[in-house]
Order: structure tokens, then sequence, then C-alpha cells
């Protein structure tokens, strides 16, 4: 028995390809189209966009990737080759021209598919279109693939899923490749063979239920995450829902919408090179939660009040981060972040829907 276990682990091992393409070390961070304008899009939004990237110092944080989602593709491909094209109304002067003008910025270019027949707004899919799809792409400049579900014939999603990603490999380019299959058929089991990250749920909207929902789901799964694979929730939802800037924002995007955006501190537990997610340690429904974790440099936790009053949260850190002695508490959030060294937990007053990031550093072994 063991002897075929270990050969199927072998077999499993060797017979399946691997994306294995270096990108992904820490999560992918950038600017994506969907949350503001929907599938309407076109280059005059994109390259505004991609300035304001950089004025606004998100490319400086550490946001690289300015994804173009759904609504770029022409209704039909090319009567010529097959190929996707684009929208020629919204994109005159094309991806070529698009993605250099992105790459000149110093951000990284994405763009949108699916693994169906359709993408979910019945422009052409990419099934059966794997290898010209993925060369187009690569000809085009595309450093990201967000990789929808849509119209997908009830296929088995690893097969979808692996067949572009052995094209993407066979174009010899950099892309990462971020499957989008809405969670469904567990893709934090099989992703990590396939993609750099994985849905793990629906869409995600700007209210509170559809936050606290998706971040319910993340409860079980978080361990699965990590350096090459990670579990993805979906977009943050920032400022007016979203990260992104319509025209006038761009000019003009709150400065509350940046504080939260561009908190480098909070950014580093994000990109921390250890790449070990937040476990939840504690949990009462509809109440509090505790999660804590790992870092290259010490610890952190996340204290969330869930009450519709202010509350006060403690943290233990012997039985929430399996830590002792003399521990420094630093409130990523707050303006003045040193809290002091205290040596069993520490409380805080967090009002309602609230959060606190700590991060812990042990100063003394008692
Ligand atoms: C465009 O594609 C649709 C299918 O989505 C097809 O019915 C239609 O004939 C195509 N039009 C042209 C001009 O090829
Ligand atoms: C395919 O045809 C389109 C025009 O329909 C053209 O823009 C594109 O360059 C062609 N692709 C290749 C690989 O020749
Ligand atoms: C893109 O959309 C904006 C806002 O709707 C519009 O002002 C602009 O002319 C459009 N550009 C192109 C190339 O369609
Ligand atoms: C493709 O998926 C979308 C979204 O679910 C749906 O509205 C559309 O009808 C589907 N297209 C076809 C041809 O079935
Ligand atoms: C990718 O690289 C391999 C090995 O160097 C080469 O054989 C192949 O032709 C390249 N493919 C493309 C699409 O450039
Ligand atoms: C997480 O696991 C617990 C215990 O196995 C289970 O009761 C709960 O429903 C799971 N939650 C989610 C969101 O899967
Ligand atoms: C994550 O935790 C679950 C339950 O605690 C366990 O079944 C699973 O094997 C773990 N996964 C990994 C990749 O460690
Ligand atoms: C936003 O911050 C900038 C730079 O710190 C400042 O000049 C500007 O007055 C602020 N705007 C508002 C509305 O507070
Ligand atoms: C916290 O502990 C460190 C290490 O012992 C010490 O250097 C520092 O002064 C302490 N800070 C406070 C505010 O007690």
């Amino acid at each position: 028995m063991r002897i075929l276990i270990s050969l199927f682990i072998i077999i499993f091992a060797t017979g399946t390809s691997c994306l294995n393409n270096d990108l992904g070390k820490t999560p992918a961070m950038g600017w994506n189209s969907y949350n503001h304008f929907g599938c309407t899009v076109n280059e005059t939004i994109v390259k505004g966009i991609a300035d304001a990237m950089v004025e606004y110092g998100f490319l400086n944080a550490g946001y690289t990737y300015l994804n173009l989602d759904c609504g770029w593709s022409n209704h039909n491909r090319s009567q010529i080759n097959n190929s996707l094209i684009p929208n020629p109304n919204a994109f005159p002067n094309g991806m070529t021209d698009l993605a250099e003008y992105v790459h000149n910025k110093g951000l990284l270019f994405g763009i949108y598919g699916d693994a169906g027949t359709f993408d979910c707004v019945n422009n052409p899919g990419s099934l059966g279109f794997e290898e010209l799809d993925a060369q187009t792409f690569a000809a085009w400049g595309v450093d990201y693939l967000k990789y929808d579900n849509c119209n997908n014939s009830d296929i088995s999603p690893i097969i979808r899923y692996s067949k572009m990603r052995d094209a993407l490999i066979a174009t010899n380019r950099s892309i990462y490749y971020s499957i989008c299959n809405w969670g469904e058929f567990d893709p934090f089991i099989w992703g990590h063979e396939i993609g750099n990250s994985w849905r793990t749920t629906v869409d995600i909207h700007p209210s509170w239920d559809s936050i606290m929902f998706t971040l319910d789901q993340q409860r079980n799964i978080s361990n699965f995450s990590g350096p090459g694979g990670w579990n993805d929730p979906d977009m943050l939802e920032i400022g007016n829902g979203d990260l992104t800037f319509d025209e006038q924002k761009l000019r003009n995007p709150p400065n509350d919408t940046l504080a939260i955006a561009l908190n480098e501190k909070i950014i580093a537990i994000n990109q921390d090179p250890l790449g070990r997610a937040v476990e939840i340690v504690e949990f009462v429904d509809g109440s509090y939660e505790i999660w804590t974790g790992i870092l290259s440099d010490g610890y952190v936790a996340v204290l969330f009040n869930r009450e519709s009053i202010a509350s006060y949260i403690t943290l233990n850190f012997e039985t929430h981060c399996d830590i002792h002695g003399l521990i420094a508490v630093t409130d990523l959030w707050d303006a003045d972040p040193f809290k002091g060294n205290y040596s069993f937990g520490y409380t805080a007053q967090i009002p309602s829907h609230g959060v606190i990031v700590l991060k812990l550093q042990v100063v003394k072994i008692i």
C-alpha cells in the first residue's frame, strides 16, 4: 500500500507539468478595471490610469500590474486568422501600443480571457483556442492573464485551466496566471500546479455583506496560500468601492483612499517574503475574530470587531500566537504606532466593523 501511494505521488509530480514560472513570490498587487468600469473600458481610460498609478505613488508602493478586465475584445475573432482582436472603436491603436504605453510607465500589463466558449459578456472565449490566444497575448506584451469561467461547457476546470497554463508556458513569456473560476471545485487544492493564484469565491461587491461573505470563505483555507500560488479573495474595495478612479478622481483621488491603499506598513505585511497567510485562531460568530501569522521578522495579529458597537478585544500572546516573553507591540494603522512592551497580551478598543493590525516582536524571552 505504501509503495503504491509513493508511486502515485511520484507519477503525479513528474507526469503533470507545473506552472513554475517564478512569478507570484508574493501576492500580486495592481489595479483592475472591473470594479469601476465594468466591461466598458477603452485605451484613453487605461492610459489615464497608467499615468495616475505613477503620479499618485501606486507604482512606488508596489502596485505593479495594470489589468484590463472584460470588454476589451471585439465581438468576433479575426476572420483572417481566428486571432482575438481588440474592439477597434475602444482600442483604435491596438494592444501592442497600449502595452508599450503601460510598460513605458514602469508598470506591467494584464488582460482578461475566459476558459469557455464565450466570456461573460459573450465575447469570444479561449476554450479550444488556448495556444493561439496565449501566443496573441504574448505577442502583445501581456504580463498577466486573468482567466474567467463563463460558458465553460461543464468541462473540468483542471482540464480547461491546465490547457491555458501549458499554452502560456509554450510562449516563453513570463505571464502571471490568475485562475478565476470563482472558487468552484476547491481550486486551493489543485491551483498550485496550474496558476499563480485562484479566486476563492464569487465576485466581491462594495458592500459590507459581500466583504464579510468573502472573508468567511477564507477561514478554513488560508494555509493553502503561499509563494508562487495564492488564494485570491478578489479585489480590494477601498474608497468609492474600489481602487479605481473615474476621470475626475484621476485628478483628485480622495486622501483617505490613498491613505488606505498606500499604507506602507500594511503593504509590507501583505508582501512579507515568507509568504505565510494569517490563520484564524479565535472566532465568535458575529462578534469578533482574531487572525494571527508569522512574518519574516516577527508576528502579525489582526483583531476584527464584527459588532455594531465598539468593543474591547484581547490578544493573548501565548494562546493566539504561540509566543512568550516581552513583546513589542506596533499598531500598523495608528499614526503613533508603537504601543509599548507587553508580557501576556494586548487589549484594544476597536470601533464597530473596525480592525487593528498589530505587528509583534519578541524583545526579551522570559
Ligand atoms: C460573429 O460571431 C457570432 C457568434 O458570436 C456569429 O453568429 C456571427 O455570424 C459573427 N459575425 C461575423 C461577421 O462573422
Ligand atoms: C490576425 O489578423 C488580424 C486582423 O484581423 C491582425 O491584426 C493580426 O495581426 C493577425 N495576426 C497574426 C498573428 O497574423
Ligand atoms: C473612452 O471613454 C471616455 C469616457 O467615456 C471617453 O471620453 C473617451 O473618448 C473614450 N476613448 C475612446 C478611445 O473610446
Ligand atoms: C455566456 O455567459 C454569460 C454569463 O453567464 C451568459 O449571459 C451568456 O448567455 C453565455 N453565452 C452563451 C452563448 O451561452
Ligand atoms: C521557446 O523556447 C524554446 C527553447 O528555447 C524554443 O524551442 C521555442 O521555439 C520557443 N517558443 C517560442 C514561441 O518562442
Ligand atoms: C470550516 O470548518 C469548520 C469545521 O470543519 C466547519 O464547521 C465550517 O463550516 C467551515 N467553514 C467554511 C467557511 O468552510
Ligand atoms: C490546511 O488545514 C486543513 C485543516 O486544518 C488541512 O486539512 C490541510 O491539509 C491543510 N493544508 C495545507 C496545505 O497545509
Ligand atoms: C490631501 O493631501 C494633500 C497632500 O498631503 C494636501 O495637499 C491636500 O490638501 C489634501 N486634501 C484634502 C481634501 O484634505
Ligand atoms: C521595550 O523593550 C526594549 C528591549 O528591552 C527596550 O529597548 C525598550 O526601551 C522598551 N520600550 C519601552 C517603551 O518600554
